[in-house]
């Protein structure tokens, strides 16, 4: 049966960008014969124009019926006065929250045609391709207690809490073993047990799976600090990565700038496995819906089409698919074929809707 495919293109270029996916969708239909069951809904501001709120009910359930969810990006001037609960940003919040989102992927991935857009020197990027696995649901971000206090003698205090339970600490572990078993059995804890009791439990635990669960994997651990510095000096060292929210959220920004591109950035945010091992699922770019340049035609796609290529991977198991497209964008790349965000010397400037255009002749070729 077809898989259930709930689009939600938001706000601002997330409109644009997801014409481009919805194009590689009729080619796979026409081309592939594959068709997926696809429902289309409102998110973030457009949501609001319609609804009176960021995310509806109707499109919540939508969501939690779905095989998986592909959104593009919420927000805009037009909303930002609007009182704090009904803001585009709180639509995607709701929906990663509701549909129980613990394990965000973040994949830093250097196309060889796009060396030239990495802050990095060549030979140290050249061929990266890294996994970063945060914890998304818990940690530092959501521990009790927090808040600010005043102390009896007029001092405040500020207090947040690191927490985690050991079945927190297994689930995020066993989304990023069953990743890394699906890459270079390679796997990197990132954790700071020479100071925080929390993640000598983390480090316990992971110890536990490996030895359990995933003997076949190789586990290997680093304090979070070593971790920012072996990130920017030799990333390469690394395949998959796992660690706490707060960490993963410095680490995976900071692997993000290896690659240059915010337009280049995809993601996937993954829920529980239920008894047959589906997973709740959201996939989006990282990048915001770009006030700044919506409307022109400008946007680069390819985090969002990206983005769909790791749909395919993980919540419908079309490797062969997410393959074509991946393969599709690097030969776009080579080409010489840049939008302007990843423009360089030498490079033909394309629109949104021609790059489009170019990934699916590609993908004809293949
Ligand atoms: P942004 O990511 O939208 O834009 C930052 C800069 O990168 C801008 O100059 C933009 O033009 C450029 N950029 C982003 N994506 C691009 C693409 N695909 N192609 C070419 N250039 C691209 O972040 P910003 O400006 O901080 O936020 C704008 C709006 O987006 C705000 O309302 C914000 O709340 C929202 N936002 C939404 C996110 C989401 O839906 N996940 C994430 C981040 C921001
Ligand atoms: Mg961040």
């Amino acid at each position: 049966t077809a898989k259930k495919l709930l689009i939600l293109p938001g706000d601002g270029i997330g409109q644009e960008v997801m014409v481009q996916v919805r194009r590689i969708i009729d080619w796979m239909g026409k081309k592939r014969n594959i068709s997926f069951d696809i429902t289309e809904g409102l998110i973030g501001g457009s949501a609001y124009d319609v609804h009176g709120t960021p995310l509806a009910d109707e499109t919540l359930a939508d969501a939690m019926s779905a095989d998986a969810v592909l959104l593009g990006a919420v927000g805009g001037p037009k909303w930002d006065d609007l009182p704090f609960d009904k803001k585009p940003e709180r639509g995607l919040l709701k929906i990663r929250k509701e549909m129980g989102l613990f394990a965000n992927l973040r994949p830093a991935t250097v196309f060889d045609a796009l060396v030239d857009a990495s802050t990095l020197k060549a030979d140290v990027v050249q061929g990266l391709d890294i996994m970063i696995v945060r914890e998304l649901t818990g940690g530092l971000y959501f521990g009790q207690p927090r808040g600010i206090e005043t102390l009896p003698n007029g001092e405040r205090k500020g207090v947040n809490t690191l927490t985690y339970t050991t079945s927190e600490i297994q689930r995020i572990g066993r989304a990023a073993f069953d990743l890394a078993r699906k890459r270079n059995k390679k796997l990197c804890s990132v954790d700071k047990a020479n100071v925080l009791e929390c993640t000598v439990l983390w480090r316990e635990e992971m110890i536990k799976l490996q030895q359990t669960e995933y003997q076949d994997v190789e586990l290997t651990h680093m304090y979070v600090d070593n971790a920012a510095m072996q990130l920017v000096r030799n990333p390469k060292q690394f395949d998959v990565m796992v660690t706490e929210n707060m960490f993963g959220d410095i680490l995976s920004d900071c692997a993000a700038m290896l690659t240059g591109s915010l337009g280049m950035l995809p993601s996937a945010s993954l829920g529980a496995a239920d008894a047959n091992g589906n997973r709740k699922a959201l996939y989006e770019p990282v990048h915001g819906s770009a006030p700044d340049i919506q409307g022109k035609d400008i946007a680069n796609p390819l985090a969002t089409i990206l983005s769909f290529s790791m749909c395919l991977r993980y919540s419908f198991n079309m490797d062969a698919e997410a393959d074509m497209i991946e393969n599709a964008v690097k030969a776009v790349l080579k080409g010489g074929l840049r939008t302007a965000d990843i423009m360089a010397p030498g490079k033909a400037k394309v629109s949104t809707s021609v790059m489009g255009e170019s990934i699916i002749r590609e993908l004809e070729k293949l």
